[in-house]
C-alpha cells in the first residue's frame, strides 16, 4: 500500500496568534489538498485559535512539545492530555532544538514517544547528526543509535503509526539542503533499520520525512524519491510558499 505524504510545517518560535490567524487564512485556498496529510505545528500558544480556524479544512494540527505527566507541579509545562483535549493530533518529538537548547536526552525522548501514543497523540519523531558526524561518516550509527533508543519498547503496531523526519543538522535554517540523493540514502537507512529492529511491514507502513532547509523550489525533486514520504518545514513553512510544498 503506498504511504500518504505527509507536508508539516514547523513553525518554532515564531507567529504570534493573530499572525498566525493570517497565516491559516491565506493558506486556505492553497493547501486544500487531500492527496496529502497537511499538517501545521504551532507554538502552544497558537493552538486554540489555530485548531478553530483550521476547522472544516484538511489541515491537522501539531504541537511542538509536551510534558510526560499528565498534571500536577510542572510549572511552565503543557501535558498530552491538553493537547488532545485541544484538537491537537501530531506532537513532534526530538527535534534537535531541544536536544541541543533545552538538553532532552534520548530517554526523555523515548519517554515522549510512549506517552505520546499512550494518550492518542502522532509523534513526529526528529532525528539526525551533525556536520561532524557527516564528514566522519559515522552518521549511519549515529542515526540508527538514536532510533533504537528512542523508539526502546515501542510496538510494530505504534511505529506504522510513526512519522519519522531525518534532519540533518547542518541542514536545518542554513539554505543547506541535503542533496535529494543524501536524504534519500539516510532515509532508505532508517527504513532499513526499522525493518531490522521490527519486520518488514513495519518497515513499509513507516512515514519517514526529509527536513532541513526544505523549500519550494527543491520539494518536488526530494519528494521524488522512494523512501521520502513527506517533509518537515521550518522555515519556508512561515510564508504562502509552503502551499507549493503541499502541491509539489
Ligand atoms: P528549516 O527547519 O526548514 O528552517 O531548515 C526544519 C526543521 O527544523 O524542522
Amino acid at each position: 500500500m503506498a504511504r500518504k505524504k505527509i507536508i508539516a510545517g514547523n513553525w518554532k518560535m515564531n507567529m504570534t496568534p493573530s499572525e498566525a490567524l493570517k497565516l491559516v487564512e491565506d493558506l486556505k485556498p492553497l493547501v486544500n489538498n487531500d492527496a496529502v496529510d497537511v499538517v501545521y505545528c504551532v507554538p502552544a500558544i497558537d493552538i486554540v485559535p489555530v485548531v478553530e480556524a483550521v476547522k472544516g479544512t484538511n489541515v491537522q494540527i501539531g504541537a511542538e512539545n509536551f510534558y510526560i505527566e499528565d498534571k500536577g507541579a510542572f510549572t511552565g509545562e503543557i501535558s498530552a492530555p491538553m493537547l488532545v483535549d485541544a484538537g491537537v493530533k501530531y506532537i513532534i518529538i526530538g527535534h534537535s532544538e531541544r536536544r541541543d537548547i533545552f538538553g532532552e536526552s534520548d530517554i526523555l525522548i523515548n519517554k515522549k514517544v510512549k506517552k505520546a501514543f499512550a494518550s492518542g497523540l502522532s509523534p513526529i519523531l526528529c532525528c539526525g547528526e551533525s556536520l561532524e558526524l557527516r564528514e566522519s561518516g559515522a552518521y549511519t550509527e549515529w542515526i540508527k543509535r538514536q532510533i533504537k533508543w528512542d523508539l526502546e519498547g515501542v510496538t510494530a503496531d505504534q511505529v506504522k503509526n510513526l512519522v519519522i523526519a531525518y534532519e540533518p543538522i547542518w541542514a536545518i535554517g542554513t539554505g543547506k539542503t541535503a542533496t535529494a540523493d543524501q536524504a534519500q540514502e539516510a532515509c532508505k537507512l532508517i527504513r532499513d533499520y526499522i525493518a531490522e529492529l521490527y519486520d518488514a511491514p513495519t518497515a513499509e507502513a513507516v512515514r519517514i520525512q526529509y527536513g532541513g532547509s526544505m523549500n519550494a523550489g527543491n520539494a518536488a525533486e526530494l519528494l521524488s524519491k522512494p523512501d521520502i514520504d513527506g517533509g518537515l518545514i521550518g522555515g519556508a513553512s512561515l510564508k504562502v510558499d509552503f502551499a507549493q510544498i503541499v502541491n509539489a
